[in-house]
């Protein structure tokens, strides 16, 4: 059923005030389906938006906003160790977590607490501690938004990196993802190379201990949407030419840096906004987080417009300082100025 003039304040972790023109909550194919059909009838903009962590939302969405509620998931027994998981865009990301690692089975411990739903997660290529969605993901099951067709997308069709997937470009509000499956393993294999996960785990960890390990992290150091509103990082690591890397070093010479396969070098945005001197600043409604740079954050009150002007003063003292440009991460969705068609 779709509702008409919808708050979506609650809908998005920021907790920006916003409000969809039209909203349909689709709990099965068919309703996507229909969904699709009835937009394109109408010709209206249609917007989908998952568990809203990812995202800026300006004040109005026209059109129709789709929330994808699919939250069914089944196992199904694959090659030697392994089990293809199924799993429905609407399933939300962390429980899907938990419920695997409790059954013993590997692959996605270390993206405990992502906030959002598993339909998102591809688009972004959702990734931490070390591992990325990418190394567990079959195939992604979608719904064309022309002609409403349905279509499978195989790992290699994705064109996925490190916070990037053709869902962001060619297929950018083109598609509706119904459905994940991801390919998880009953043998262990912990990944603890980073920072100091190794350290708080026991010898010989369960799924589950990794996954206690990676939240107990992630509490310390990224605030809880319920209790303060945000997107998470809000700009991904930036990389640069070997060259570059290398001034950069010159000059400060703790900058943490990632040398990567082709070259590159990544760096920390974190590292590089805390030596702007803006962790825990705050601009009327928003500021910068107080405990990881790399996340804005809304206390209440404020709006798309107020955070995306500290996004960009970030970015410009960033600039300035170190000659490299941030790039932001969460979508911005919407229209500043309400104005119905
Ligand atoms: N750092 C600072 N000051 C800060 C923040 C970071 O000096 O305020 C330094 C840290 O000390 C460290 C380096 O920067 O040396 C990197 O920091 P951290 O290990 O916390 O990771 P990150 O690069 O800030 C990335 C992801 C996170 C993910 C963590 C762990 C991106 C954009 N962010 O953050 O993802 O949880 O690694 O893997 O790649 C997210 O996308 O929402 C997210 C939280």
């Amino acid at each position: 059923m779709i509702q008409h003039d919808v708050d979506l304040t609650a809908a998005n972790t920021l907790g920006l005030p916003a409000t969809a023109e039209r909203l349909v909550t689709v709990t099965s194919l068919a309703q996507a389906h229909e969904a699709l059909v009835e937009a394109e009838r109408h010709d209206w903009p249609l917007t989908v938006i998952g568990g809203g962590s990812n995202l800026v939302l300006e004040p109005w969405l026209p059109g129709l906003v789709v929330r994808p509620a699919l939250t069914d998931y089944w196992l199904e027994p694959a090659d030697g160790d392994t089990v293809r998981v199924h799993v429905g865009a609407g399933v939300n990301w962390h429980e899907l977590v938990v419920a695997m690692a409790e059954r013993g089975l590997w692959g996605i411990e270390n993206l405990a607490l992502i906030p959002g739903q598993a339909g998102a997660a591809p688009i972004q290529n959702i990734g931490a501690y070390g591992v990325e969605l990418a190394e567990v993901l079959e195939t992604v099951h979608l719904l064309e938004r022309d002609g409403a067709r349905e279509r499978v997308l195989g790992r290699d069709e994705c064109a996925f990196g490190y916070r990037d997937s053709v869902f962001k470009h060619a297929l950018e509000n083109r598609v509706i993802i119904t459905r994940l499956v991801l390919r998880l393993s009953h043998r262990p294999r912990p990944r603890l190379d980073y920072g100091d996960l190794a350290a708080r785990v026991p010898a010989s960890p369960s799924a589950a201990d990794v996954v206690a390990a990676v939240s107990a992290v992630r509490r310390e150091k990224l605030p809880d949407p319920a209790v303060l509103g945000n997107a998470g990082s809000f700009f991904t690591n930036p990389i640069v030419d070997a060259e570059k890397a290398q001034r950069l070093l010159d000059e400060w010479p703790d900058m943490p840096h990632f040398p990567l396969p082709d070259g590159h070098v990544k760096l920390a945005a974190g590292w590089l906004i805390d030596r702007c001197g803006l962790k825990g600043v705050r601009d009327g409604h928003v500021g910068v987080h107080d405990r990881q740079a790399l996340v804005l954050v809304h206390h209440g009150g404020g709006s798309a417009a107020e955070l995306l002007a500290l996004a960009e003063r970030v970015t410009a003292m960033v600039e300035a300082r170190f000659g490299v440009r941030l790039t932001r991460e969460p979508r911005v969705l919407g229209e500043a100025v309400p104005g119905k068609a």
